[in-house]
């Protein structure tokens, strides 16, 4: 079967390099938030073009902790999208805040901005907006909304690392941004692992504290944290995959490009806005023929994946929001619809010419 990703072409490619990592971190018995995760932190912040990088956990507790740190909690509403991986709206509850969901635009899947306004209450306090599959979402009117209303942004960049707008990276838009380094991801670890990215330095304290138990230093908490650290083989990993992002999330473009030319009127291709820099996490499809599609590429030894099948205002455990079908209809017919395909820097041109050929012929 052809996986949706090579981890391990690319672990080939690195394999000295990672090695000779691993024994100087191993060495050096220093392995949580140590030297390589303050390179890593310090590459990060330059590279985003912010003043503070924060290593966590994972990009779940990136989320989280932004909204802790803002003071976002009990009683307060966080608007953001109910086409994303569950987590997004997760983070929101962590912290005793009700998600609030707004409908997404067809073309790019992430939140409409356009529909975000009736929306707001005296409750709401900020908004998260996705850069699903990579796309980042439309910015400029999210900030517009946000300086008008008084709210906080809140990135979540899990799936868009080295994505721009008119050449600003996500991630220093708002507040904070969020990634995660889950393998998977442009930038992915071998193991889980965040960063927030910060523009407010005295926001990019409270969180250094939260993600060390609320500690200032030696066995001094003035607050309640958490335990969501970084550690040094993730750091030491990720710095050596951070110098090829770019021409990774290059590789994706053009991968990206050639389904869109193979691709006929079978289904319909992502699309990039004028202007944004979508580094394709994903390469998403539509069709109304999707699940006719998927079984037809699953018969002929290709991998395809839906996300997401079940909108978050539809999941169980979120009942207690009140949603119904219906509420949100472009997110739910881009769940019936949506399909993504094999997308990764070491995918071969014969197997998209494959891949495509098999939707062309659906
Ligand atoms: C959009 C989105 N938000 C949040 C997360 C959570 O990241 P993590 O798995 O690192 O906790 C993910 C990825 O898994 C994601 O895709």
């Amino acid at each position: 079967m052809v996986p949706m990703l090579d981890l391990k072409k690319e672990f080939g490619e690195i394999k000295t390099e990672l090695l000779d990592m691993l024994t100087e971190i191993l060495g050096s018995s220093h392995y949580i938030l140590g030297p390589k995760v303050a390179e890593l932190e310090k590459k990060i912040a330059e590279y985003i073009g912010v003043p503070s990088a924060i290593g966590v956990a994972s990009g779940t507790d990136a989320l989280h902790l932004s909204i802790d740190a803002l003071d976002i909690g009990e009683g307060d509403e966080v608007i953001t999208t109910p086409f994303t991986f569950f987590a997004t709206a997760e983070a929101v509850i962590y912290t005793g805040a009700t998600p609030v969901f707004v409908d997404i635009e067809p073309d790019t899947f992430n939140i409409d901005p356009t529909r975000i306004e009736e929306k707001i209450t005296p409750k709401t306090k900020a908004i998260i907006p996705v850069h699903l599959f990579g796309h980042p979402a439309d910015m400029k009117e999210i900030q517009r909304i946000a300086k008008k209303y008084n709210l906080r942004i809140i990135e979540d960049c899990a799936q868009a690392f080295g994505a721009a707008v008119h050449g600003k990276k996500t991630g220093s838009f708002g507040d904070a941004g969020c990634y995660s380094f889950y393998p998977s991801k442009n930038l992915g670890a071998y193991g889980d692992g965040g960063m927030i990215t910060i523009n407010d330095i005295n926001v990019a304290e409270i969180i250094k504290k939260l993600r060390n138990h609320g500690s200032g230093g030696a066995y001094r908490h003035e607050t309640i944290g958490f335990n969501s650290r970084l550690d040094e083989i993730q750091a030491g990993i990720l710095l050596i995959k951070f110098k090829r992002i770019d021409e990774s999330n290059s590789k994706r473009r053009q991968k990206a490009a050639l389904y869109t030319k193979l691709l006929s009127g079978k289904a319909k291709c992502p699309s990039e806005k004028d202007g944004f820099y979508h580094v394709y996490h994903q390469y998403t499809i539509t069709s109304p023929e999707r699940n006719a599609i998927q079984s037809r590429l699953k018969d002929k030894g290709f991998s395809s994946v839906v996300y997401y099948p079940i909108p978050l205002h539809l999941q169980d455990a979120l009942s207690y929001l009140g949603y119904k079908e219906g509420d949100f209809p472009v997110a739910e017919r881009a769940a019936k619809e949506v399909l993504s395909l094999p997308i990764h820097p070491y995918l071969e041109e014969k197997t998209i010419e494959e891949i495509a050929r098999v939707i062309n012929g659906c």
